[in-house]
């Protein structure tokens, strides 16, 4: 038998027994007479002592950290004064009787201790050596968790997994394609999915109702904390279904994953408008573990003699207690970062004792207007009011980012707040030619109350139009979107149409969907949301490459595989290719 027991399984209980334990040395102390090792398997570790005048086997002198061993022993009390509270099998020890080296190992290109930051490059070139940590342990465990919760979840709702093609033509999510060549029709492109968008829709003509999958996907956006190339979503689409549904559906899967890995945060879910949401935190994805929400103090500037405060909107957001800490320094540096947003400028004003007005511009505001903006505030003394005026949704997303980066609490404080954010515009803006850019996927539904408008609808007008589409944020990280889509061919010619996208392209890109909805479309709608993100959240990490076991870095290399690695030139004649230097 190779084992009988798991190394951090053992326990008080065990006192006694004979065990066979395999595992690594964590570590070792070589007292010359006695060596303990902490031996260490996938459960934890157990301190193992091996007396070299009676153990039998390998020399435990030569046995070197991270060596794989194999020790026949006796579980017995630790002696004494020496029980470890700090481990979960320190109060027992094992007496080897036997040990074997079954492999050695030389020594670690880093230290597999987790109070030492090792280079993150490293980390990845040597991601096997990383993955022994226990943290990283928990992390992978932790998302095997989340998956089964999402897996149990969906089934128990009646939602079916459907695995949907890895080579397929470009979806419409809008990132660049991984392109994949094709062998047998040199010349012919598949892309890797961005989203399984249109065969989940296909799924709901082909008569599935209610569809799921743990999908696999990619995207060719430049990495960052939240983005990698491949990443994980949980897709699901259904029939016969409104917004509700969806969210409905979708909180259970959150609640049963919070639930399944036992996050002690409590957890709340709320809804609030795209425009709502803008108009308090200044962007769609809204931190709401924090106050300092935006507060329009237009109306007090309504008539101002100041000139920076003649416009659209002047907003401000309130950084409590901290004039008399912020410096000039400090406050150039906000000022600095406002610009760097996009912001003509930044006012700041300091509320002092007795309710007078430091700023550098206080002189310009009648006495009206400094007790219409403490008031409108609600400030007190000691607080720090930063004001922005300008065109609304430049100002707003200005001081959205500012609340960010003064008051945002760490990934692992506080509770799990989930915004479900409701109709979000169908146009994220215009192109220089004045027509509107879709800001999900062109096949999203309008508001109906927004519909009569659309055909003639243009500029701001149909920057406003509503969409039925949805988001659900978790402490500010966008976690994923959904929205019910366009089974009517009429909606879906009239956004057609607004796009300046032809018949024929439509036909060319789309042509398979728009004719499976000639034969019987149910109305539908669907979600999607990050597996990566949420694992991370949950695991109170702010980078997913944390809870993904094989990453890629900022550059989007693999140190450890060396992906992506030129082809050798037979794979390139076969394939048709000819790779050529790109032009600048
Ligand atoms: P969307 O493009 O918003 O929607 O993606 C949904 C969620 O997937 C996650 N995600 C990513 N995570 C890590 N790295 C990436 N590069 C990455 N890209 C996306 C995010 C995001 O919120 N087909 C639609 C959904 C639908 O309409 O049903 C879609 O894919 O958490």
């Amino acid at each position: 038998m190779m084992r009988t027991h798991r190394c951090g399984d053992l326990c008080t209980e065990h006192v006694g027994q004979s065990v066979v334990l395999c595992g690594w040395v964590a570590a070792r102390r070589d007292h010359g007479g006695l060596v303990f090792f902490d031996l260490r398997d996938a459960s934890g570790k157990v301190q193992v002592v091996v007396d070299p005048e009676s153990t039998t086997g390998a020399d435990p002198h030569a046995v070197r950290s991270e060596f794989v061993l194999r020790v026949e022993g006796l579980v017995r009390n630790r002696p004494e004064g020496t029980v470890n509270e700090a481990m979960a099998t320190g109060e027992i020890e094992v007496a080897a009787d036997r040990v074997n080296i079954l492999s050695e190992a030389d020594p670690l290109p880093f230290q597999l201790d987790e109070r030492l930051e090792a280079d993150e490059v490293l980390r990845l070139r040597h991601r096997y050596l990383d993955l022994r940590r226990e943290s990283m342990q928990q992390k992978l465990h932790m998302r095997a968790a989340v998956n089964a919760a999402i897996r149990r979840s969906m089934s128990g709702q009646g939602f079916v997994e459907v695995e949907t093609p890895l080579l397929i033509i470009s979806t419409p999510e809008g990132s660049r394609d991984f392109v994949v060549p094709s062998r047998l029709q040199p010349g012919s492109f598949y892309a890797l999915p961005q989203s399984p968008q249109l065969f989940k829709q296909l799924l709901m003509v082909g008569g599935l109702d209610r569809y799921f999958q743990v999908v696999r996907l990619a995207r060719d956006e430049d990495p960052r904390a939240d983005r990698q190339f491949e990443f994980t979503q949980l897709d699901m689409e259904m029939s016969f279904a409104d917004p509700d549904d969806v969210m409905a559906a979708i909180t259970e899967v959150m609640q049963a994953t919070v639930k399944e890995v036992d996050d002690p945060r409590p957890s709340q879910f709320r809804t609030m408008t795209w425009n709502e949401s803008m108009e308090r935190f200044g962007t769609d994805k809204p931190d709401v573990r924090f106050g300092m929400e935006l507060v329009d103090v237009s109306e007090v500037f309504a008539a101002t003699q100041f000139r920076g405060f003649q416009a659209d909107v002047v907003k401000g957001v309130v950084v409590p207690g901290v004039a008399e800490t912020y410096g000039r320094n400090q406050l150039d540096a906000l000022i600095a970062r406002a610009e760097a947003l996009g912001a003509a400028g930044l006012v700041w004003v300091k509320v002092q004792t007795g309710g007078s007005l430091e700023s550098p511009v206080a002189k310009f505001f009648d006495e009206a207007e400094q007790l219409g903006l403490v008031d409108v505030f609600g400030a007190g003394a000691g607080d720090l009011l930063l004001l922005v005026a300008g065109e609304r949704r430049l100002v707003e997303g200005v001081l959205g980012q500012l609340r960010l980066d003064l008051g945002r609490p760490a990934v692992t404080e506080r509770g799990l707040e989930f915004v479900w954010v409701v109709d979000f515009p169908l146009f994220e803006g215009l192109d220089d030619d004045g027509r509107p850019i879709p800001a999900h996927h062109p096949f999203t539904m309008p508001h109906p109350e927004d519909l009569e408008e659309l055909p003639t609808a243009s500029g701001d007008k149909l920057l406003a139009v509503r969409s039925l589409a949805y988001d659900l944020v978790l402490n500010g990280w966008e976690l994923g979107s959904g929205s019910v889509r366009i089974h009517s061919s009429e909606i879906q010619r009239q956004i057609f149409t607004l796009l300046g996208t032809t018949e024929e392209q439509a036909k060319a890109r789309f042509g398979f969907l728009l004719e499976a909805f000639r034969y019987g479309a149910p109305p539908h709608a669907g979600f999607a949301f990050g597996v990566d993100r949420l694992t991370a959240i949950l695991a109170g990490e702010d980078n997913i490459r944390e809870v993904i076991a094989f990453p890629k870095t900022q550059s989007g290399a693999d140190p450890l595989t060396r992906a992506p690695t030129p082809l050798d030139p037979a794979q390139l004649r076969e394939l048709g290719l000819e790779v050529r230097e790109r032009p600048s």
